[in-house]
């Protein structure tokens, strides 16, 4: 079998049940990755086993560092450190103008944003020591152009947006030949997640150099 862009590059993705986890899981694998998918249902991950043969699955709540840490040891001792991290804990939620935004609904969005500061805290070794490091959220136009209806939401999302861009400093001075940090902006996924995949598994192509840091939308394609 002819070489893949991706043979020997170990990939964790971070909530990995949705449907663009799933795009994401599937074009990682079919480059060559060795894919590991993380959720916290197991029904939902053994769903992913069987539509993405080759993916290994681990049930983890990423918003729990003990279980981060723990999810990081089991990784080195079986598989190796990682090369890539994309991650993709997220979820909406809205409300009826700025006094319409809940408690309960923050602490659902904070919880998501959680997810990224552990996975990012425990694995940073791991990017920065790798010889291709890559990290990649999606972000949302929100961030830029924020609504009262949903101002948890593009806060939440703005400080992942910042996290990640910070982590893209670390890179910058730890690792500048090898490492990247990225963020995906889009309006909405659905339609999208092929897409994100491909562009994804494109991260190990570019330089890093040019790559870190930055902000990287994604559109439908127009068909006129
Ligand atoms: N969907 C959109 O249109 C859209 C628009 C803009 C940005 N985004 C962003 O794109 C990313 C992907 O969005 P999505 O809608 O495809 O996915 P999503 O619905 O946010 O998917 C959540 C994924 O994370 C897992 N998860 C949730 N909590 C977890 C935890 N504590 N520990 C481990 N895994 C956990 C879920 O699996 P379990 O339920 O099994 O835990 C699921 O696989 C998110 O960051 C989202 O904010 C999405």
């Amino acid at each position: 079998m002819s070489r893949r862009p991706l043979d020997g590059r170990l990939v964790l993705v971070a909530g990995a049940t949705s449907t663009s986890g799933e795009a994401v899981a599937r074009a990682l694998s079919a480059a060559g990755a060795s894919v590991h998918a993380v959720g916290t249902r197991a029904d939902a991950l053994e769903a992913l086993r069987d539509s993405v043969p080759g993916v290994t699955t681990h049930r983890c709540d990423l918003a729990d560092l003990d279980a981060v840490t723990a999810l990081a040891a089991e990784l080195h001792e079986t598989a190796g450190p990682v090369d890539g991290l994309v991650h993709l804990v997220g979820g909406w939620r809205g409300g009826g103008g700025i006094a319409g935004q809940s408690d309960e609904d923050w602490e659902f969005l904070d919880r998501g944003f959680r997810t990224l500061r552990n996975t990012t805290r425990v694995f940073d070794a791991d990017l920065v020591a790798s010889p291709a490091g890559r990290l990649a959220i999606v972000s949302s136009t929100a961030v830029d152009s924020p609504t009262a209806g949903a101002a948890n939401y593009a806060a939440a999302k703005a400080a992942a947006d910042a996290w990640v861009r910070s982590v893209a400093q670390g890179f910058r001075k730890q690792a500048p030949q090898t490492a990247a940090a990225v963020v995906f902006v889009v309006r909405t996924l659905a339609g999208l997640e092929q897409q994100l995949g491909d562009q994804v598994v494109r991260l190990w192509d570019g330089a890093p150099g040019a790559l870190n840091g930055t902000r990287i939308p994604l559109e439908p394609v127009s068909l006129g």
